[in-house]
């Protein structure tokens, strides 16, 4: 299996440019299969969640096809709706979109459970009362089957201002009969961006970005060529590595406004932060860090996915923080791997209370998921002595050129097999 090797090295210093975001494409990929006729995506991430939605997607006969590394032919006019039940259905969490948008176009859909990262219990439970408030019969015996004879439009209230849910919902009303409106909707970028790609096929979707969403269903829609926003995630993973590292870093292709809570955040850390009209300046070098409280929330607040990153930044700054994860039931698990590297970290439940350290030390962690698996790079970036880091399978699915960005930033990062004796570096992989 591969490993990451990281060493602290010198403050990174340059530009890197973000790639499509990864939580916009999923569910952009899957939504352009309510338009039976062809889609074409650019600025899709060059990711393993990416590629395992194409590999599901052709075991629907749907013909889909990458026109160059970032953009996608998607071709469902003669698609079938068998059951979506392969290994990569089971791997991954926004597998869960083919419920709403098979049901959207068909009136049923068959969908093996998704998987996920695993931080905790991470029901569809919200999912599920929508379908049902739109007229669909569900059964979750083994796999997740739904019928409706006719989808009609519904108010629906979201207990949690929930992602998935938001975004699935509207792939089964697009089509419904009728107006669906959503109240407690998510307000998160890529819910805005799968709203508006939805009406570039023809849809009326309006209010996403607010907390009630209205969708008036259609009878048809149609193809569309579309661009996915930049990934807010991951700008924000290398903002957090130009402050870790004390150095100073161009994030170019980012859309400022998304990234408000997270800048917000930094500089509250005392870290030096400009930005212009798509890209944003970070620096670590010379700044008093100050401990600081950070307390993740749905959109526009503090993102769960930046908690592990902001936590490695906050290990190593001198004085009390704390983290509070008020998303996930159980979001902490990578805290054990940041303190085998010495970081003083007690976890009480939702509350996370942090020593900051004058140094972390390098040793074997592991990346107990995607973000978690970014933060112990981050960790290693400042850490004494070597960093190995296993599970990278985690960061592939998220994060495009990772290692290449980090090296071309100064970074001493390498890809190396532990499949023998010694370790063997790996030129040149996409992670
Ligand atoms: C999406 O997950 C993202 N994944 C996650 O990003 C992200 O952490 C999360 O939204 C929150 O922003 C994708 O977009 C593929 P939720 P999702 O539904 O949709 C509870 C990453 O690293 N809940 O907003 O699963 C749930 O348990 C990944 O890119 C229910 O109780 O998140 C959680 O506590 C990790 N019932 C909370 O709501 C439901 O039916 C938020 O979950 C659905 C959710």
């Amino acid at each position: 299996m591969d490993k990451l090797m990281v060493r602290r090295g010198n403050p990174l210093h340059g530009e890197v440019s973000i790639s499509g975001s990864k939580n916009a494409a999923l569910p952009i990929m899957i939504a352009s299969l309510l338009c039976e006729d062809v889609v074409t995506l650019e600025n899709v991430p060059d990711i393993a969640d990416t590629k395992n939605i194409t590999r599901i997607m052709k075991t629907l006969d749907v013909d889909v096809e990458y026109l160059d590394e970032h953009t996608l032919r998607i071709d469902s006019r003669h698609m079938t709706n068998r059951c979506a039940d392969c290994e990569e259905v089971r791997k991954m969490r926004a597998s869960y979109y083919y419920l709403g948008a098979l049901l959207g176009r068909f009136g049923s859909a068959r969908v093996a459970f998704p998987g996920g990262c695993n931080f905790g219990v991470r029901p569809i439970d919200l999912h599920i009362k929508g379908f049902e408030a739109l007229g669909a019969v569900v059964s979750t015996q083994s796999i997740i089957e739904m019928k409706a004879d006719n989808l009609m439009g519904a108010r629906i209230f979201l207990d949690f201002a929930s992602v998935g849910a938001t975004i699935n919902i509207m792939l089964a009303a697009v089509k419904a009969r009728g107006t669906t409106v959503i109240e407690n909707a998510a307000k998160e970028p890529h819910v805005v961006d799968t709203a508006s790609f939805l009406n570039s096929m023809g849809a009326d979707v309006k209010g996403a970005g607010t907390d009630t969403i209205r969708i008036r269903g259609v009878r048809k829609m149609h193809g569309s060529s579309y661009a996915i926003i930049p990934d807010q995630i991951e700008a924000g993973t290398y903002m957090v590595a130009a402050a870790i590292s004390e150095g100073e870093v161009t994030i170019r292709n980012l859309i400022p406004r998304h990234m408000e809570s997270i800048s917000a955040k930094l500089r509250e850390a005392g870290v030096r932060i400009a930005q212009g009209g798509d890209w944003i300046t970070v620096s670590g070098r010379d700044c008093r860090l100050r401990p600081t409280k950070v307390k993740t929330m749905p959109y526009p607040g503090f993102p769960t996915d930046m908690q592990p990153q902001m936590m490695a930044l906050l290990s190593i700054i001198q004085g009390t923080s704390m983290v509070n994860e008020s998303v996930f039931d159980d979001r902490f698990r990578y805290v054990e791997e940041l303190k085998k590297m010495g970081a003083h970290i007690d976890v009480e439940g939702h509350i996370a209370i942090v020593e900051g350290v004058d140094r972390l030390v390098g040793t074997e962690v592991q990346a107990t998921d995607l973000r978690a698996g970014a933060a112990m790079i981050l960790a290693g970036l400042a850490a004494e002595g070597t960093t190995y880091i296993t599970n990278v399978e985690y960061i592939d699915r998220g994060y495009e050129s990772m290692v290449e960005h980090f090296r071309d930033l100064g970074a001493d990062i390498s890809r190396v097999s532990d499949d023998g004796p010694d370790l063997k570096l790996i030129k040149s992989v996409a992670v």
